[in-house]
């Protein structure tokens, strides 16, 4: 019986978020793909297209099509929405350069820019990764143009910009790296402690969990999700996906990878996060097939389901831990 259940039914069923980043495009050409990210998932995060590139093709216009395509197939299938992300370094416009600002114009330009996407979503996004990968690997400040002309104030003006014109929506921190207690989440924790002593909005973190060749411990990824729980945030897992590096795999790679996924749903749910988004819906369109030389050294089938879309042995394993 159990096994007509959807990921999402066992999902609901928990009270638990399980996710998926989506790509409109493949939404519009491929009916395997909408149909399951339409029966599997109850949160969907817009791969790029909630990103300053893609929403700004020129200086004066916005083109919110892709974006506003993901967020009513969300709301068609009662699935919530995390926007995706208002502040980071990449992924920026072509036309952008940032030294043509003043730091006064720059700051202008992120809050007109913070105040049109959260403020056109208004009520209709759950939460929103307002500033992403602002700290380096070592733990330092990242230097982006936001941090070379703003300094780490930009961080606080981000979130209460996001605050002004949606007072009800989660506001988020969002890294890849920092998924365990290390020195990246260590710094995290100190930059997020210090916004907080300020009453600067910011309502949780997000640990990306791109589980590549090295694959964060478990335990450690629970005691980390304590301690900003602890802090007062909210923590959600928001990218996951689980790769071996090349020539790396183990013998049945498909079942570790099922045992991995579920130990981490496990480890979460113990410790307090309850919203786990995968990043893709199937292997095939998953960004580690495409991205940098990433396919030479990373495997590519990190998700839930396979290039057909038919659920992979990781895909058992989170149900089966979801409803444990
Ligand atoms: C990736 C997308 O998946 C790709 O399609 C795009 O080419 C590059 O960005 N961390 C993030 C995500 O916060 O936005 C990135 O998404 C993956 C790493």
């Amino acid at each position: 019986m159990s096994n007509e259940l959807t990921l999402r039914d066992v999902a609901d069923e928990r009270g638990v978020s399980l996710g998926a980043a989506i790509d409109p495009d493949t939404l519009r050409r491929d009916p395997s793909y909408w149909k399951t990210a339409s029966s599997e998932f109850n949160v969907l995060t817009p791969e790029n297209a909630l990103k300053m590139g893609p929403l700004r093709p020129s200086r004066y216009a916005y083109d919110f099509r892709d974006a506003d395509a993901v967020v009513e197939f969300g709301e068609n299938h009662d699935a919530t929405v995390r926007g995706h992300t208002l502040v980071w370094h990449n992924q920026k416009p072509d036309w952008f350069q940032a030294w043509e600002y003043t730091p006064d114009q720059l700051r202008a330009f992120l809050r007109d820019h913070i105040h049109t996407v959260v403020g056109r979503y208004h009520g209709r996004i759950d939460a929103w990764d307002v500033v992403n990968e602002a700290v380096a690997d070592d733990g330092s400040m990242r230097k982006t143009v936001w941090y070379d002309a703003l300094g780490e104030e930009y961080l606080a003006d981000a979130f209460r910009w996001a605050r002004e014109v949606d007072p009800n929506v989660d506001l988020y921190y969002n890294d890849y790296g920092a998924d365990e207690v290390n020195e990246k989440s260590d710094a995290i924790y100190d930059l997020l402690e210090r916004l907080l002593e300020r009453d600067v909005p910011v309502d949780g973190v997000g640990l990306q969990l791109h589980a590549l060749g090295d694959w964060p411990d478990p335990d450690s990824i629970a005691e980390n999700v304590r301690r900003f729980n602890d802090l007062g945030l909210e923590v959600q897992i928001t990218e996951m996906d689980v790769a071996f590096h090349q020539g790396e795999e183990p013998e049945d790679p498909l079942e570790a990878q099922a045992e991995y996924y579920s130990e981490v749903v496990e480890a979460c749910l113990e410790a307090g996060c309850e919203t786990i988004v995968t990043w893709g819906v199937g292997d095939g369109t998953s960004w580690l097939r495409g991205f940098k030389d990433f396919g030479e050294r990373y495997t590519g089938d990190p998700l839930l389901f396979d290039d057909r879309y038919e659920p992979k042995p990781a895909y058992h394993a989170v149900k089966d831990a979801l409803q444990d």
